[in-house]
């Protein structure tokens, strides 16, 4: 059920008029609906029920505080690969014993952190990860729990620049050199040897990688408890992908994924956590702008639009496609017209989309992209001096201005003048 739908030919948000919140905030905006988060929740929920699990939401894709504190709401732990995600999640209500740490690069500082403030888990990247994390535990009097990213040399099938789980990938260490590792991981002070953990990107449309990567796992389980290991947490990562073009085939569904878990890891005794960030927030949020003006081009029409490359990056970084439709709902059969959707940044890469059909479009008329919830306004800038747009949830006929514009005051004001200029 999508609560994004036309009613009485006017684009809702659950049972907001989405005019109603441009008159309200101005546009461009984001807006998110509460029920569709709730919702992939629970189909994530439901995929994994029977099997002891966590559900530790990947709060880079959306990490509004509103956002977070729902999640939590619902019962989610958190995902987190920052300092700074380690504060919202805490400053949302999340406990320390519901947050994961993932990341390449931990700082001493932000291992100190989490290991002050609490934490269910660190997944250790590296061995000089290992070492840095023994000694500031150590130094602590603390004992940090931890899983080992393993990196299975699986090829997730996905966009080149977010594939994680492939030899030449930066994350994780080589499965091949795990039991070593792990041997290093447990003769080190102040660490605690939980489990294993294993991410291969993101966006995937495909269950085989899943099933490859998750059978390797399964073998390697064994084979650290028979090295002598307590291996009885699994981390699987996040990374099944959503419909972001709906004319196109859909990707597997969580309940799919969930029948690849139970078969490849289900029997192990182990305690399963997943990572889903897109599938969660990805299609229960819209970016909507407005048409600045209509240009007629040499060969072609450019629809321009106030949002731009700096509010929404995917298309201009990975070719990414996002459904664009218009707030008012067009007559039926009305005629198609191919634009160039672009916005106002001084570069040719600022465009949403191609020779995109659309009914015809006037100055002043809204347009939603669909599936922005999800690593939209967490990627976005102030390229151009354009401040942040604001972020508005909905829940059912109720919303709230969940982060404000900034004024252009409120900009400028965060950098200083040296005296000496
Ligand atoms: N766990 C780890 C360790 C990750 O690195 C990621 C995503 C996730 C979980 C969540 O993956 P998801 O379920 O959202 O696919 N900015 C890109 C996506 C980058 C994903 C990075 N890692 C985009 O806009 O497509």
């Amino acid at each position: 059920m999508d609560h994004f739908l036309y009613k009485n030919g006017i684009l809702h948000a659950e049972d907001v008029a989405l005019p109603e919140i441009a008159a309200a905030v101005g546009t461009p905006f984001y807006v998110y609906s509460s029920a569709t988060l709730t919702r992939h929740f629970q189909v994530f929920e439901d995929a994994l029920a029977g099997l002891d699990h966590l559900i530790c939401y990947a709060m880079k894709s959306n990490s509004n505080q509103a956002v977070i504190a729902h999640m939590a709401s619902l019962g989610a732990g958190m995902d987190v690969v920052s300092g700074g995600e380690y504060h919202r999640a805490r400053a949302a209500g999340v406990p320390g014993d519901r947050i994961v740490f993932s990341g390449v690069g931990k700082t001493a500082e932000e291992m100190a952190l989490a290991l002050e403030g609490g934490i269910r888990q660190f997944n250790v990247e590296s061995e000089p990860e290992l070492q840095r994390l023994s000694q500031v535990a150590e130094r602590m009097g603390k004992t940090a729990p931890i899983t080992i990213r393993v990196n299975p040399d699986v090829d997730a099938r996905t966009h080149e620049k977010i594939a994680t789980g492939r030899k030449e990938d930066k994350f994780g260490i080589p499965i091949a050199r795990a039991r070593e590792v792990y041997r290093l991981a447990a003769s080190l002070p102040g660490l605690q040897v939980i489990g294993i953990d294993v991410h291969i990107g993101s966006q995937l449309t495909d269950l085989e990688p899943f099933e490859i990567a998750y059978k390797k796992v399964a073998e390697l389980t064994h084979a650290l408890r028979a090295d002598g290991h307590e291996i009885s947490r699994l981390d699987l990562g996040g990374g099944l992908g959503i419909p972001y073009e709906r004319s196109n085939t859909a990707p597997p569904l969580p309940l799919e994924y969930g029948e690849v878990i139970k078969r490849t890891v289900g029997d192990l005794g182990c305690e399963i956590e997943i990572e889903p960030g897109r599938l969660i927030s990805g299609n229960a949020g819209l970016l909507v702008a407005s048409t600045i003006y209509v240009k007629h081009g040499e060969d072609r029409d450019f629809l321009i639009l106030d949002a731009a490359m700096n509010d929404l990056i995917r298309p201009a970084m990975y070719g990414a496609w996002h459904d664009m439709v218009p707030v008012v709902e067009p007559a039926p059969g009305a005629e198609q017209t191919p634009y160039d959707i672009v916005g106002p940044v001084c570069e040719s890469g600022d465009t949403f989309a191609k020779q995109r059909n659309l009914p015809a479009m006037a100055e002043g008329d809204l347009i939603a992209f669909r599936s922005a919830g999800a690593y939209g306004a967490v990627m976005s800038s102030e390229y151009n001096s354009r401040p942040l747009i604001p972020e508005v949830m909905v829940n059912g006929d109720q919303f709230a201005v969940i982060r404000a514009r900034p004024s252009f005051d409120d900009m400028i004001n965060r950098d200083t003048i040296p005296t000496w200029v």
